[in-house]
């Protein structure tokens, strides 16, 4: 897809959170039936980090992130401009952007809830993008960042293993087009497999004298593990290759690959099928699970803070998850 650029957009910093309480293989075992073992064969997960304290939400770890962001750029948060949060378990069903912007102090800010699951972070990348490239905003702040533990059915084990919490924020600022870091993406969606992985809404009709109202509540996340996966293995290196194509670049010539961190599973085979090596496979799964949105930028942030990413390294990054939702976005690191 092609977009008039009237400037470009370079990433300028980073930071994450996760919360304190780590739970690992062993005391999952002690929640529903299953073993470190199987947990580490299957998936690659050892542990996960789980937020607990009362009324403590999605905007308390999406606050340190941001806020860790901003002190690596030196950025007072009066010069964002805007504010795209992706999450998919908000605290209030109107959006969570704006408790973001008033605790960081971002008062000069637009901000919004963008809402696509585990592709929300990659859409938020090109979402911002679109913004700045067209001239309308300077700074964005995009933050990725779930709570699925509270929406987990921790009788689940088919789930419960799976899933951990955390943030992570990266500054987008627009700078000269010859800079531009942004190189290219490819998003896509199939609607009609929604019903692979959901966190549903159930109605119950509640009768007054004159009316019936159809009111419910959201369930737990319910997925169809065996299918998700199949589809991750099979859309994503394809949607990886056809993004890489338009824009003359070869999988050699990619520096690193970050993916959604959903199963060390799937992020091998994603890398066998474009044929890039392992040790350009960046994966932080096994200490934080499957954390949604943040996955992305916590391992991105990750990997900046060990300075494995160098200046003009070609990274793509591939969300993918419900909706059904995946796309990848192609980055030159230019920091
Ligand atoms: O973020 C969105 C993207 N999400 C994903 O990408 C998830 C994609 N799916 C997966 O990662 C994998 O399908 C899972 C990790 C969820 C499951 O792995 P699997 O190899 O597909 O296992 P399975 O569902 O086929 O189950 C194999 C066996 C079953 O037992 P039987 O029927 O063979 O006797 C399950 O009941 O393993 C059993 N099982 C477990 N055993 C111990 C399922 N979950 C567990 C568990 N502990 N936690």
């Amino acid at each position: 897809m092609k977009s008039l650029i009237t400037q470009g957009v370079r990433i300028l910093g980073t930071g994450s959170a996760v919360p304190d309480l780590v739970i690992n293989n062993h005391q999952m075992s002690e929640i529903v039936e299953t073993s470190d073992k199987w947990i580490i064969n299957r998936t690659g997960i050892k542990e996960r980090r789980v937020l607990t304290g009362v009324n403590k939400s999605v905007v308390d770890i999406a606050y340190f992130a941001a806020i860790r962001a901003l002190q690596q750029v030196g950025m007072n948060p009066l010069e964002i401009d805007l504010i795209i949060l992706a999450t998919s378990s908000p605290n209030d069903l109107f959006g969570s952007a704006s408790q973001l912007q008033a605790k960081i102090g971002a008062y000069k800010a637009v901000a919004f809830d963008l809402t696509a699951a585990c592709s929300g972070f990659v859409i938020g990348l090109v979402t911002a993008t679109q913004f700045i490239q067209n001239g309308s905003y300077q700074n964005i702040l995009v933050v990725g960042a779930d709570v699925l533990s509270k929406w987990t059915d921790w009788s689940d084990r088919n789930t419960c293993i799976l899933f951990g919490d955390g943030a992570g924020a990266v500054i987008m600022q627009a700078c000269s087009v010859e800079k531009n870091s942004i190189l290219g993406f490819q998003l896509n969606t199939d609607g009609q497999k929604y019903d692979q992985l959901s966190l549903r809404y159930r109605e119950h009709i509640n009768s007054s004298q004159n009316f019936q109202f159809f009111q419910g509540a959201f369930q737990y996340i319910t997925m169809n593990g065996k299918e998700v996966y199949k589809f991750a293995v099979s859309k994503v290196p394809a949607n990886i290759l056809q993004c890489l194509d338009s824009l003359n670049i070869s999988s050699g010539d990619v520096d690193w690959l970050l993916l959604h961190q959903a199963n060390e599973r799937i992020l091998n085979a994603v890398a066998d099928r474009l044929s890039i090596e392992s040790n350009k496979l960046l994966s932080n799964l096994s200490k934080y699970g499957n954390t949604s949105a943040a996955s992305i930028p916590l391992a991105l942030d990750e990997a900046i803070q060990e300075k494995k990413i160098l200046k003009d390294d070609i990274i793509v990054i591939s969300g993918f998850g419900a909706g059904l939702t995946w796309g990848t976005i192609v980055i030159q690191w230019k920091c």
